[in-house]
């Protein structure tokens, strides 16, 4: 195995378990290794530090598989992918979907696996872990015995990575619609084509938060609904209508067909840009629950004003639309626009309108998607629930 060296600064943080190290940070040059390449990281003077796979192409260079002495082979995946099924094990008294493999949070950077029922949804996000990509699969197959394996490998990041994207059955037989049983509820999921790897179960506990604030004949308005699982929550616990918008016209068909399966009648929906749609709509003190969940507006960290003033527009639209103690969940899934970065929009918009907001939850993804405390990219979701005090 060839060795890569660090720089002596860089140790500190890799003893601090932190999972990669960047194309600036090695003291070896990048010519010399492979993408996908598996090395040990050493340092000059504290010697073995990790085993890690490269990607020269890549800023991040080296993503960490093992800080110890460990061969990377069958053993390894077998142990790591036992292990991270055995920590989902009590989420499936609420559901039969869960994330199985969440990346460098189940330390298997690179590879995301959602369980569907018996069908699994992977996603080889890295040149690094293409190269176990059969080790994977035969594992997986030897321990969840699925069904169907399908890859939805689309992500921008295998771009990055020099790979292209693969889509399509690794294994079995596809399942079309996926009867995803959520807390008493009923979502029906198109794997294949839905976004993602089927559906948002990261949003799974926040979907119950804020259901657990609602009231008897409360309205709701669930912004950027992809499949409505916010709305058809509050509905189901007693609110007496919710609309639901979302620009993709196929969320909103899976959105009605949601509605359907849980016998809800009463309703409205939208197909439409979440921006036009408020300001045509000009709502006011109308709602008592409102949900802003839009998609990833920053990619990267130059996007991150833009997407905050994407926030901030979004937010004062709903302020406006929002009763007067009525309740917004303001969500970020960019790691570019956290906590820090929603609460001050929210102290923006507090002053702008000349309303105060009482914090009355922080949320984040569900624990299938852990956060790894030494990789702060793994807090990608965040949210947060207001109340409005106009
Ligand atoms: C993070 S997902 C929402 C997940 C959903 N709340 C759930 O719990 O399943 C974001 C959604 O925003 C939609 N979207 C993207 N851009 C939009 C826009 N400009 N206006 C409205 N919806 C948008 C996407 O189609 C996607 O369904």
């Amino acid at each position: 195995m060839n060795k890569v060296y660090i720089k002596h600064s860089v140790v500190p943080k890799l003893r601090r378990f932190t999972p990669w190290v960047y194309a600036n940070e090695i003291d070896s040059s990048l010519e010399e290794f492979q993408s996908g390449e598996v090395v040990a990281l050493f340092s000059k003077k504290d010697g073995f530090l990790g085993t890690a796979y490269v990607n020269p192409k890549c800023a991040i260079f080296a993503r960490v598989l093992s800080f110890g002495k460990e061969e990377i082979g069958k053993k390894f995946f077998h142990n790591r992918i036992k292990r991270a099924i055995a920590k989902r094990e009590a989420l499936l008294s609420q559901t039969n979907a869960v994330r199985l493999i969440h990346s460098e949070a189940d330390f298997l950077p690179g590879l995301i696996v959602d369980k569907y029922g018996d069908t699994l949804s992977i996603q080889i996000n890295t040149a690094g872990m293409e190269t176990f990509r059969e080790l994977i699969l035969s594992t997986l197959k030897q321990l969840v015995n699925p069904s169907w394996i399908v890859e939805k490998s689309d992500e921008h990041s295998r771009e990055i990575e020099g790979l292209e994207s693969k889509n399509g059955t690794l294994f079995g037989t596809p399942t079309k619609q996926f009867e995803l049983s959520e807390n008493g509820l009923t979502f029906l999921v198109d794997i294949e084509d839905a976004q993602k790897t089927g559906f948002y179960l990261d949003q799974r506990k926040n979907r119950a938060i804020c259901a657990s604030y609602i009231k008897e004949g409360d309205t709701v308005l669930d912004i950027c609904c992809n499949a409505g699982g916010f709305g058809i929550y509050a509905l189901a616990k007693g609110a007496k209508n919710a609309v639901f918008v979302d620009i993709s016209e196929s969320a909103i068909e899976q959105t009605k067909a949601n509605l359907a399966a849980n016998a809800i009648e009463t309703y409205e929906t939208y197909t439409a840009d979440a921006f036009t749609f408020m300001k045509e709509k000009k709502y006011k003190n109308s709602f008592d629950l409102i949900v802003l969940d839009p998609p990833s507006f920053a990619k990267t960290k130059e996007q991150a004003s833009g997407a905050k003033r994407g926030f901030k527009h979004l937010l004062m639209e709903s302020t406006k639309a929002v009763k007067d103690g009525g309740l917004i969940a303001l969500f970020s899934c960019s790691f570019h626009v956290g906590k820090k970065e929603l609460l001050e929009i929210a102290m923006e918009v507090s002053h702008d309108l000349k309303v105060q907001y009482i914090l009355l939850e922080q949320m984040q993804q569900d624990s299938d998607h852990p956060c790894l405390i030494n990789a702060s990219a793994s807090f990608y979701l965040n949210g947060l629930l207001l109340r409005v005090e106009k």
